[in-house]
């Protein structure tokens, strides 16, 4: 049976699936859709990266295929439901990023609202020409109101972190989650509420109908002109055009992005705003996170292709 791998892994994928015909493309680059769309035709089974849109006409011509397993927890670029009506299993990374990704969101908030970046590139050009008490004041976490657009596991996890800057949390979500308000201490508040309240808001939510621009110029107006955005979930829930506004005339503060709406196209005028941190969607990105999603995949692979049986992250 044929395997499609659509990118290089940072795992011995060839030596873990040894039992199946690789079809493996070394390369770190995303798959354009023509490619995938022919090298899939003869699959079994694809992992797939986050990047590639394994959409209703690309799963109308892959006879053979059983399972795809999507190499992030985000699954917004496969068509869950067009694969479910075809027996197709679809499976995620859930669990083993958790951690990584929360900490990438702590990071992005920490260094926004401390200018770490801003401060990084002064020292390089040589500009620190002594102490100063003036120099690259920045924002405190401790005991600063944090509001999450998402509540899952990731959310959760950074919800702990921020316990340690005793910070208030509150969230909002689709559904409440009594007994991660137990633990976690957050507090569920309306989406107006999350926003007029919040120094920060971090978005850790999925791409799906409710979150798309959730963001928009209308919600920008209603946060504290002091505030940060960090999004770390999926670019296409803030509203680009209007958070570039939102900058240039002061109504936030500032934003730390993992993600974007148009990826891996950003925004031009994002590049010339200094009170913006952009990274290349790095959430997961750890030596070892990256390494367990691998292997989370090829199991799944295993599961379905050799075993005929559904893995526990089975989307559908
Ligand atoms: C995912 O896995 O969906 C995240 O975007 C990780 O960065």
């Amino acid at each position: 049976m044929k395997v499609l791998i659509t990118q290089k892994l940072p795992f011995n994928v060839e030596e873990y699936l040894k039992d199946f015909e690789l079809d493996y493309r070394k390369e770190s680059t995303p798959i354009p859709y023509e490619e995938l769309y022919e090298r899939g035709k003869s699959a079994h089974g694809i992992i797939s990266m986050l990047s590639d849109k394994i959409d209703k006409n690309l799963l109308e011509n892959c006879p053979n295929l059983k399972v795809v397993a999507n190499y992030a927890v985000g699954y917004n670029n496969i068509d869950v439901a067009f694969a479910t009506q075809k027996g197709i299993v679809v499976c995620n990374t859930p669990d083993v990023l958790t951690e990584t990704t929360a900490e990438l969101a702590f990071a992005l908030m920490i260094s926004i609202a401390r200018r770490i970046v801003e401060a990084d590139n002064f020292t390089r050009e040589g500009k620190f020409t002594g102490w100063s008490p003036e120099l690259y004041l920045g924002t405190d976490l401790f005991k600063k109101t944090v509001g999450l657009y998402g509540f899952g596991r990731i959310g959760q996890a950074f919800a702990r972190c921020c316990k340690g800057f005793e910070m208030d949390i509150i969230y909002h979500t689709r559904n409440r989650n009594l007994q991660a308000e137990i633990l976690t201490g957050a507090k569920y508040v309306s989406f107006d509420e999350l926003l007029e309240k919040s120094d920060f808001i971090v978005i850790i939510a999925p791409l799906n109908d409710e979150s798309y621009h959730k963001f928009t110029i209308n919600a920008f107006k209603k946060m504290k002109n002091s505030a940060y955005l960090i999004n770390i979930g999926r670019g296409p829930i803030v509203k680009e055009d209007d958070l570039v506004t939102a900058l240039k005339e002061g109504l936030i503060k500032g934003a730390g992005l993992d993600v974007y709406e148009f990826e891996p196209k950003i925004h031009p005028e994002l590049f010339n705003l200094k009170n913006v941190i952009l990274l290349p969607h790095i959430g997961s990105a750890s030596v070892k996170t990256r390494a367990e999603m691998a292997k989370l995949c090829a199991d799944s692979i295993i599961s379905v292709l050799k075993f005929g049986k559904k893995p526990k992250n089975a989307l559908n």
